[in-house]
């Protein structure tokens, strides 16, 4: 069980990134699975990394080679909305996430959203956001204000079997270089240090820059559970109808609906009766690239009461993002 005090103790702002600093980690006595058991951890590791260079290479060498040589073409010469149709950008799932928030809030004629990613490490994930959404900006005229989420330590303590510590363990990933990480993040970027527990709850989220991105990659059923509650607030004008949402543990075989990020997903929507997050449906028939393994990892957070009737707008979010942007 975690112990850790609910109080943030202090914020600054330095270059436009605002970073809260939660208490200091009490040093567990017992010996940390990391040490126990480094073999596993890194075995762990080397498997994601080797994962996801096999599922690319199996996705791009199993499409017919008209695709392959289109998409050659499109790298050279095509439009940002080529590239993100053809999986061209590293982390395809971004690209295709920003790019339907944004979308989405132009049809309801919002400015401006906010673009989460949970779970941020060394922060490979969260400036690959920065940079596909000042592009997705440049695409759609749609601001973001961009978080990244983290302890800034590494994993926490495992709570229970539900946070799979055959898998994940204290200390796994932790972010190595913030002030690095903060001096290359653009001004609408904001860095929140802190456990998930305690800086979700504090963070202000309004209709002015509603929730329209988030990227869940906090590995635990725990942290997932507590990130999930920004889908708690009360007003639904906080949120895009559809705010896109990617959980990125929920591809290896150990993975299921009682544990980890689908054991959290499922709780959240026992727990909410018109909050629902269900995958994205029909997304793979809608994509190019068919055998892409990031479009599983793509979902959708359905705000049921959100008042479309007096939005007076008619949305239509199940719709593919078009070449064209309408
Ligand atoms: C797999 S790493 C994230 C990798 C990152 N998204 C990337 O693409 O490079 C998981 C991160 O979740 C963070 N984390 C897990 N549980 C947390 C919690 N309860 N509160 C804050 N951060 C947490 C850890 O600090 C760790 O850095």
């Amino acid at each position: 069980m975690e112990t850790e005090s609910s109080v943030i103790s202090s914020s600054r702002r330095k270059s436009g990134v605002v970073v809260e600093r939660g208490p200091a980690r009490q040093p567990s006595r017992a010996p940390s699975f990391n040490s126990r058991f480094p073999k596993t951890r890194r075995t762990v590791e080397a498997l994601k990394q080797r994962a996801a260079w096999a599922a690319l290479l199996r996705e791009r060498l199993s499409e017919p080679l008209h695709i392959s040589a289109l998409s050659l073409l499109v790298l050279a010469f095509g439009s940002f909305r080529a590239k993100v149709y053809f999986d061209i950008y590293r982390r395809p799932q971004h690209a295709f996430g920003l790019l339907y928030a944004a979308d989405q809030a132009n049809r309801l004629g919002v400015k401006t959203i906010t673009a989460i990613e949970f779970g941020v490490a060394t922060g490979a994930g969260l400036v690959n956001i920065c940079d596909l959404a000042a592009t997705v900006s440049k695409e759609t005229g749609v601001n973001f204000n961009i978080v990244g989420f983290d302890s800034g330590q590494g994993m926490p303590p495992p709570r229970d079997y539900r946070d799979q510590s055959h898998l994940y363990a204290a200390g796994d990933f932790p972010m190595a270089n913030e002030a690095q990480l903060r001096s290359v993040l653009p001004t609408n970027a904001q860095l929140v240090i802190g456990n998930v527990a305690e800086t979700v709850p504090r963070f202000e989220l309004g209709p002015d820059s509603p929730l329209g991105f988030v990227s869940v990659d906090l590995d635990y059923y725990s942290s997932t559970v507590d990130a999930l509650r920004i889908f708690e607030r009360e007003d639904p004008k906080c949120f895009l109808p559809t705010t896109l949402a990617i959980f990125d543990d929920i591809w290896m075989a150990d993975h299921n609906p009682w544990c980890g990020e689908l054991g959290a997903i499922a709780d959240f929507n026992e727990r909410n009766a018109l909050r629902k997050i269900a995958p994205f449906t029909f997304l793979r028939n809608q994509r190019l690239l068919k055998k892409a393994q990031w479009i599983d990892h793509i979902f959708l957070a359905h705000i049921l009461d959100y008042p479309h009737a007096v939005a007076n707008q008619r949305h239509r979010g199940a719709a593919p993002i078009s070449l064209s942007g309408r």
